[in-house]
């Protein structure tokens, strides 16, 4: 792991220490209630970047893959026909679910726990959402899957390798990714697998680029 990797990993880890009970917090007027031991949206930037640039449309069938506390699902299930929402970690799992309740959209947001595509296997999206963890090195427990995707970027690799048989004719990824990992070989897998990709948008910090990618398979 480089520094500012390593600095990262240590800024999160401080951050999730903090929250030791349930927490309210309220993001873009929504009311979510943040367990410990989930990825927090507060305090970290990705998530709410991704939030306002879904890109839902109405009446797609999405997938929120690793929703965490289940934001990207809940603002997601604004527009979509329905949202399948699933995570590996059964703490996000419980606290997402407790978010679709609060936020009036539990009967749209159907939520499983399990790896990458084991929950959804045979199922196909018109937007698969993934705000992956997208730094190097092994989780050691639940929380840290939020950002670490093994010594050899597996969690992303996985991803690409399997994601199309998900996606309907025509159906997108929208995903968010940062320029503190290894961006390089994101591209090339995306290459590998015959995606091609743009930047929606990004956004500069002292430390790093975060950008939302939209990504479509060449077929
Ligand atoms: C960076 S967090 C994003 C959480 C949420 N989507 C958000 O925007 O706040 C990544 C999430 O992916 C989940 N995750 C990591 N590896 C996974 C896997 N193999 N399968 C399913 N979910 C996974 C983590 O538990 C975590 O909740």
């Amino acid at each position: 792991m480089g520094f500012k990797q390593k600095l990262s990993a240590l800024a999160l880890k401080f951050i999730h220490m903090t929250i030791r009970k349930p927490k309210k917090i309220k993001i873009f007027g929504k009311t979510f209630i943040l367990l410990p031991n989930v990825f927090s949206p507060r305090g970290t930037l990705t998530s709410s970047f991704l939030a306002r640039n879904l890109g839902v449309k109405e009446g797609d069938y999405v997938l929120d893959l690793g929703t965490g506390c289940g934001i990207q699902a809940v603002f997601a299930a604004e527009k979509a026909k329905k949202v399948v929402a699933t995570d590996i970690n059964p703490q996000a799992v419980k606290c997402a679910k407790i978010n679709a309740k609060i936020n009036d959209v539990a009967e749209k947001v159907d939520i499983r726990c399990g790896n990458l595509f084991d929950p959804v296997k045979n199922e196909k999206f018109d937007l698969i959402i993934f705000s992956p963890p997208y730094l190097p090195g092994t989780p050691k427990n639940l929380l840290e899957h939020a950002w670490f995707c093994g010594e050899k970027y597996e969690i992303i690799k996985n991803f690409f390798m399997h994601v199309k048989n998900h996606l309907k004719p025509n159906g997108r990824i929208r995903m968010v990714y940062s320029t503190i990992a290894d961006v390089n070989f994101l591209f090339d897998i995306l290459k590998k697998n015959r995606f091609k990709w743009f930047v929606i948008t990004s956004m500069k910090t002292p430390m790093e680029r975060i950008f939302i990618l939209e990504i479509k398979h060449k077929n």
